[in-house]
This record gives structure tokens, C-alpha cells and sequence, in this order.
């Protein structure tokens, strides 16, 4: 039976707000290290409709590589299958900003969900157009997707990240001299800094994650993906979704989930709910400590799981 969702998402708020040890709020992004810590947001959309909101629900913090879901499902739109000969599907075991894999993989990174991967997934978004066609692109997405058109980009957040990116510009040069990445890393990286500096609350994140608990489907009906792209969406998130430690967030969770440095994570059961938590503290792998610890509570209570 599944338990009062209601009761159940104001015990996680409780236990969340108490918690002493919150990680460390990611720093090397300056911008970013200026939001308060002790902050903790929960939205459940389920898949009959409802929506279920606790803590700081509504207040908007940036979601960094959550963005990379919806930029990996507007690049598979625009070449379908095509993109993976460009990008690998299998987990990194190393960081999110990891270099080491490219030199003997030819440049072609691992998955779309670390940055080098989600840096050729920005490069075929871009398709040849200026970096604000296809960032225009992606906000009408989300926009869409969340049924909200208040959804904006922070450019405070994506130009501090321009300034201090150094990894994501080794990254990208370095896949251009492979030839994996085709437009001049400037424009690249401008598309990929600013739609890692989209900001939404956890219940807009959760509107947006549905069309992934709803085989593809819009709640309004709509095709956004096939059933079986939505799969391997979900498939892909369970898998890398969380960098280095996508291993542990499956074995302690057990749904796909896709994390930020900006401290939130959309986790989708499939056909039950879609998920958003939010808490900036980060542990060693980047990802949000006690979204983590939430989800896994939520999903301890529920059953809810893809195993
Ligand atoms: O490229 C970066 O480093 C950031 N814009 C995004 C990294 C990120 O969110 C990793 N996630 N946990």
C-alpha cells in the first residue's frame, strides 16, 4: 500500500531540515557558492496528477547538469540515433569534469551526462546556428514541458562560469582537435553555460521530468518522445546520472535520477511520479548530499523502484 504521500513528504522536509551535516555548497563556480545551504525543496508530479510540494518548493536555484536531460533529448530529436556515434552510452567511473577517458577514446566521451559529453550534445543543438537559437530553443522547451514561461536563465551564473570554466574549455578543445566537437568552442560552451544556468524550483523541475514517468506523453497529451527513447532516457539516467557514484544512487534509490552541482536532482519512477529535490550541499561525487538522502527515504516509504 503506498503510504500518505502528504505525511510522508513532511517527515522528509523534518528530517532534512534537522540534518547537521549538509555537504559543501560547490565553490568553483563562484556564483553558486553564495547560495544559503540551509535550504531543502521536495515536488512530487504523479502520474495521476497531483502535486506534491514540501520545504522551499518554489524557490528557483540553478539545475546545472539536470539540463542535460533536456538537452540530450533535443539533440536525439534533431539526429536521432545518429548521436551515438559521437557519444558513448556506458558509465564513466570517473568525475563529472573528468579529461583522462578522451586521449584513449578517440575523443568520443563516454556518456551525454558528463561534461564532455554534454559539451558534443550542446555542439549538435547548436546545428550550425548562433549559441542564442538553440538556448532559445531549450527554454521553450522547458518552458513547455513545465507548462510555466517564468523559467529564465540566471546570467550572473552563466557568466561566472565563463570566466572560470577552464575544465569544460580543456574539454572542448580538446574534442575539436578530435573533430568531435565542430563549431568554435566559444559558441559551444556559451550554449552549454547558459543552459546549465537555467533556474527552476523542484515542483517546475518536476512538471518538466513527466513526459519521462509518462512513456514520452505530455501530460497534455503531446508526443514529446517515443516510449522506447523515453526508456533509454530513463535508462541512461539510472546509469550515469550520477557521475561516479550512479552506482551507489541506483543501489540506495533505485530509479533514475539526474543530478546538479546546484545541489538538485530529478528522479523519475516510471508510470508513478516524477521527482524533484533540491538542497544545495554537495558530497565528494557532486552530487546534492541530502537530495540524495531524501530520495532514498522517499523511495524506502514508497517501494517505489525500478528493480
Ligand atoms: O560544467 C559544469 O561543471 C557545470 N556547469 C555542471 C556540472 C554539474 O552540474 C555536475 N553535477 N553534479
Amino acid at each position: 500500500m503506498t503510504p500518505d504521500l502528504s505525511a510522508l513528504v513532511d517527515s522528509i522536509v523534518a528530517r532534512m531540515g534537522a540534518a547537521e551535516d549538509r555537504g559543501q555548497v560547490a565553490s568553483y563556480i563562484p556564483e553558486l557558492a553564495k547560495v544559503d545551504p540551509a535550504q531543502f525543496g521536495i515536488a512530487i508530479a504523479t502520474a495521476d496528477g497531483r502535486m506534491l510540494t514540501g520545504g522551499d518548493a518554489d524557490t528557483s536555484f540553478s539545475i546545472q547538469s539536470i539540463s542535460k536531460v533536456f538537452a540530450l533529448t533535443l539533440a536525439l530529436g534533431k539526429v536521432g540515433d545518429q548521436l551515438w556515434q559521437r557519444v558513448g552510452r556506458e558509465p564513466s567511473g570517473n568525475a563529472f569534469n573528468s579529461i583522462v577517458q578522451l586521449e584513449q577514446e578517440h575523443g568520443i566521451p563516454r556518456n551525454p551526462f558528463i561534461n564532455a559529453g554534454a559539451i558534443v550534445v550542446a555542439d549538435v543543438n547548436l546545428g550550425g546556428h548562433q549559441p542564442r537559437v538553440a538556448i532559445g530553443e531549450m527554454l521553450r522547451f522547458v518552458r513547455y514541458l513545465s507548462g510555466d514561461d517564468s523559467i529564465a536563465i540566471n546570467e550572473d551564473v552563466a557568466a561566472s562560469e565563463t570566466t572560470t570554466g577552464f575544465r569544460n574549455m580543456a574539454l572542448a578543445n580538446y574534442m575539436r582537435a578530435f573533430g568531435n566537437v565542430r563549431h568554435p568552442v566559444d559558441l559551444v560552451l556559451g550554449t552549454y553555460f547558459h543552459q546549465c544556468a537555467i533556474e527552476m524550483s523542484c515542483r517546475q523541475l518536476a512538471l518538466a521530468g513527466r513526459y519521462l514517468m509518462l512513456d514520452g506523453r505530455h501530460p497534455d497529451g503531446g508526443r514529446v518522445v517515443s516510449p522506447g527513447r523515453a526508456r533509454r532516457i530513463n535508462a541512461l539516467m539510472l546509469t550515469c546520472g550520477h557521475y561516479d557514484a550512479s552506482g551507489d544512487f541506483a543501489f540506495r534509490v533505485g530509479i533514475p535520477g539526474k543530478s546538479g552541482v546546484g545541489g538538485g536532482i530529478l528522479a523519475i519512477v516510471p508510470g508513478r511520479a516524477a521527482i524533484a529535490v533540491w538542497c544545495p550541499g554537495l558530497n565528494d561525487n557532486g552530487n546534492s548530499m541530502l537530495g540524495t538522502q531524501a530520495l532514498q527515504m522517499l523511495a524506502e516509504a514508497t517501494g517505489w523502484s525500478v528493480f
